[in-house]
């Protein structure tokens, strides 16, 4: 590959740094002259003609569409469905009268997405594909298409194509909704810029996500990670970054969630790190720290402005509250990346995982 990692030791921490320059070209290339957020019209017809949206995908793609399905159903007020690729055929829903699919894939090449494509176009429904690469099979074979702009993606955990996706989700459902003429009293592209930054300024404080990193991920076998409402998709993705490159068995669950059953697992030391990023959930996700601490958990809090408290380990400046998966992400893949590292583990090319799996 003549993709180079410069003076970085892997290409995933490149990868990381590279999310505001990525989430920067996106509100470049999905912005008019007058700087208001423009799709393809074939797009927003699309959007605006489908009574129900689903979203199909794998992996981290998977992840972003559960975020995606909040930006789409809160702004836009269009109806989403999320669904793994590879289950789709085996429970296939009961489809709306005009869906409109909507395949996530950074490599536009997964063969459990694409054979889902093949299927709904048997079926003569439309479909949009969101792809790092625009010809890709995905690409061409959707009718629409719309590209992430992350630039080649090389490490096998995925990063800036995640925030890329998201960022391009938030995009899409911003101009489905003024295309309906609903008002969003926020100007979508200032908060992705204010986004950029933090970004930035969480990528420049990388020793803090180190030290957490040592601190609670060298010794231990497992790790849990808790979130609520938003915060639950994005625990998901950050266990999943965890796992496949440090292979601490992770899991991401709803904070909820835990007395009926996970809670069960808690030890003495096992680490629990927990997000609070929505002021409707900050109460309820610092009691769950509470259950797990009075278990013998170790536990952190990644918070945010304005929701912080004393006690927090790491507090994330302040970003529109739709737009905080952008941010709380980025603290999650430090942590998995030096997890990574300081376990000795090849961060790049993790055992028995492919960049693009090709194959059911
Ligand atoms: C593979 C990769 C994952 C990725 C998934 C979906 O399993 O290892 O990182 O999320 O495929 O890939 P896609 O290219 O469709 O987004």
């Amino acid at each position: 590959t003549d993709i180079e990692k410069g003076t970085y030791p892997h290409f995933m921490l490149k990868e990381i740094d590279e999310q505001p320059f990525v989430i920067r070209k996106i509100i470049q290339k999905y912005q008019d002259d007058h700087d208001n957020i423009k799709l393809d019209s074939e797009v927003r017809q699309a959007m605006l003609d489908t009574d129900r949206v689903y979203i199909i995908a794998a992996g981290t793609s998977y992840h972003a569409g559960l975020v995606g399905k909040q930006f789409i159903e809160k702004l836009a007020n269009v109806p989403v469905e999320v669904h793994i690729a590879s289950e789709f055929s085996y429970n296939m829903p009961l489809l709306s009268e005009k869906p409109l699919f909507v395949f996530i894939s950074q490599s536009g090449e997964t063969a459990d997405s694409r054979s889902v494509l093949v299927r709904i176009k048997e079926l003569g429904h439309p479909s949009l594909t969101i792809t790092n690469v625009p010809g890709s099979t995905l690409s061409r074979e959707a009718n629409y298409t719309l590209h992430l702009h992350a630039g080649p993606e090389i490490a096998v955990a995925s990063t800036k194509a995640y925030t890329a996706q998201i960022a391009v989700l938030a995009i899409l459902a911003v101009d489905t909704a003024q295309a309906k003429g609903i008002d969003l009293s926020f100007d979508p592209l200032q908060e992705l810029g204010i986004v950029a930054s933090v970004m930035e300024s969480l990528t420049d404080q990388k020793e803090e996500f180190e030290e957490i990193a040592k601190e609670f991920f060298s010794e231990t076998r497992n790790a849990f990670y808790i979130g609520r409402g938003m915060d639950y998709f994005i625990v998901q993705e950050a266990s999943l970054k965890l796992k496949e490159i440090s292979y601490i068995q992770a899991e991401g669950f709803a904070g909820g969630e835990l007395k009926h059953g996970t809670i069960a697992l808690i030890e003495e030391g096992t680490p629990v790190i927990a997000l609070s990023t929505q002021a409707n959930v900050n109460y309820s996700i610092r009691g769950n720290v509470q259950e797990v601490a009075a278990r013998g958990a170790k536990t952190c809090i990644i918070s945010i402005e304005g929701l912080e408290q004393e006690s927090d380990t790491f507090v994330l400046p302040h970003v529109h509250e739709l737009l905080t998966p952008l941010v709380s992400v980025v603290p999650m893949q430090l942590l998995a990346y030096y997890a990574a590292l300081h376990r000795e583990c090849d961060v790049d090319k993790p055992r028995n995982l492919a960049k693009s799996v090709t194959v059911e």
